[in-house]
């Protein structure tokens, strides 16, 4: 049986904590898109663990983590999360698959996505500058690397010699940039292909194998649906599926074997990089959320760009995903606000908009219309019961459940594992 795990908005819902929390009762942890990009954030005893492209299943020292083949994988970042989980006690021999067919971001990846970015100049997307959409590129070109051709020897030079011709060319010609050497690469690369060289493997057939066994898979997507690069707010968006669809491309399982969506849902909204935002909040207002909920990037360390919750884009996750249920994260974030606001439809051109739309002019320029509702100012950091909320926060988490008609099964109240209340 596989669950799949997501995010519901622009990333960054706390996925990392609720994963860690859920695994407990999987077997399996398996990421399906997405590279380093990501920032998936676990406490655990108060440490904080940030993983980049490990699942954040990992703490578990009897669960096995499989990177699946809609990842791509930078071997240097990967290989730096598995010596600091050494470093720090947690050993992932024998625990931890990569999926051959995933592919491999490589320095020219990295470099030709921080300049892409600047050249696009009032187009720039602020992306996180890992090298991610180069890296698809490259996939859906047909000139990508995978991880089972990287640790050949033959093949690794092969492929570097025919993706590197045309990188330099653009390097030398038209970013005016110095031309990357593919010998260089080559033995750059050595040690990190000898420290994957044990992890590489079908975990397609894998997977499907412990599946046939009766084992419970948690695929963890990265990012969120507002990201996902067909769903979401194009061109804004991450070159991945972060949908629950993107689960069986990237892990190779059927969608018959995926019996539950759970979506992960902050208790407002945030951003990073450019793009539209209907109920972002400018000025002090955003700032003290910022503030209140430390949204500064898990990756990068940019600010967050937060706002108000937009039931319109949740309800579209829902049905987009096929979400079962919901996990509520960082409602205590929310605490001391005097009324807080949940977008309910957007307003264009003396028209209302009761879906989300695909049309930037009236996703990028319309105003939104929103109901209010009065807050509460007990700290819940505590709270291990649904019962013990005050009365207004359940009032808010039941007026989005009936917004979204998808019933919110958990709420997070703080960033660790015991901060989680069953509703
Ligand atoms: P992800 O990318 O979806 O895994 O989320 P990030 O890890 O990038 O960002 C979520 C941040 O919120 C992390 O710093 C978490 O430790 C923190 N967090 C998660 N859940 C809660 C919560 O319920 N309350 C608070 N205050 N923080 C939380
Ligand atoms: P997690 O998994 C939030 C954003 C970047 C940028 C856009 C494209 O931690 O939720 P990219 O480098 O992917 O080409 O950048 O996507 N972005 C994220 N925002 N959380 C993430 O991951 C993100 N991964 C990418 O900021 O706007
Ligand atoms: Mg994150």
């Amino acid at each position: 049986m596989i669950t799949v795990v997501l995010g519901t908005q622009w990333g960054d819902e706390g996925k990392g904590k609720v994963i860690d929390y859920l695994a407990e009762d999987v077997d399996i942890v398996a990421r399906y898109q997405g590279g380093a990009n990501a920032g998936h954030t676990v406490v655990v005893n108060g440490r904080q663990f940030i993983f980049h492209l490990v699942p954040s299943g990992i703490l578990y020292p009897d669960k096995v983590c499989v990177i699946g083949n809609g990842v791509v994988i930078d071997p240097v970042s990967f290989l730096e999360e598995v010596s600091y989980l050494k470093d720090n006690g947690i050993d992932v021999e024998g625990r931890l698959f990569v999926a051959e067919n995933a592919h491999i971001t490589l320095p020219y990846h990295k470099l030709l996505d921080q300049i892409e970015d600047r050249f696009r100049g009032k187009g720039s997307l602020g992306t996180t500058g890992r090298g991610i959409g180069t890296t698809y590129a490259d996939k859906f070109n047909r000139v990508g690397i995978r991880a089972v051709d990287f640790l050949d020897d033959d093949i690794f030079r092969n492929k570097l010699d025919i993706a590197l011709e045309l990188k330099n060319y653009l390097f030398r010609e038209y970013y005016k940039e110095k031309m990357l050497n593919k010998d260089k690469i080559y033995e750059e690369y050595k040690e990190a292909r000898e420290g994957m060289k044990g992890m590489v493997r079908n975990t397609s057939l894998y997977l499907h194998d412990e599946v046939e066994k009766g084992r419970h898979v948690l695929a963890e997507g990265a990012q969120g649906t507002f990201l996902d690069i067909d769903f979401g707010t194009y061109p804004y968006v991450t070159a991945s599926n972060s949908i629950s669809g993107g689960a069986c491309t990237g892990l190779g399982v059927s969608p018959k074997k995926i019996s539950r969506i759970i979506g992960v849902v902050k208790a407002y909204t945030t951003r990073v990089g450019m793009g539209p935002f209907p109920t972002e909040l400018d000025g002090e207002e955003g700032d003290n959320l910022r503030k209140t909920g430390n949204e500064y990037g898990a990756t990068t360390g940019r600010p967050r760009r937060c706002g108000w919750f937009d039931s319109v884009l949740v309800k579209f996750a829902c049905m987009v995903n096929g979400i079962d249920e919901l996990v509520m994260t960082k409602l205590d974030v929310l605490s001391g606000q005097e009324k807080i606001k949940i977008g309910v439809a957007y307003e264009f051109g003396g028209e209302i908009h009761n879906d989300y739309t695909f049309n930037s002019k009236v996703f990028s320029n319309c105003s939104v219309v929103y109901e209010e509702m009065a807050g509460w100012c007990d700290d819940i950091g505590r709270v291990k019961e649904y019962r013990h909320l005050p009365a207004n926060a359940k009032k808010y988490i039941e007026r989005i459940e009936q917004l979204i008609e998808v019933p919110i099964s958990k709420i997070s109240v703080g960033s660790s594992r015991e901060q989680t209340i069953s509703k």
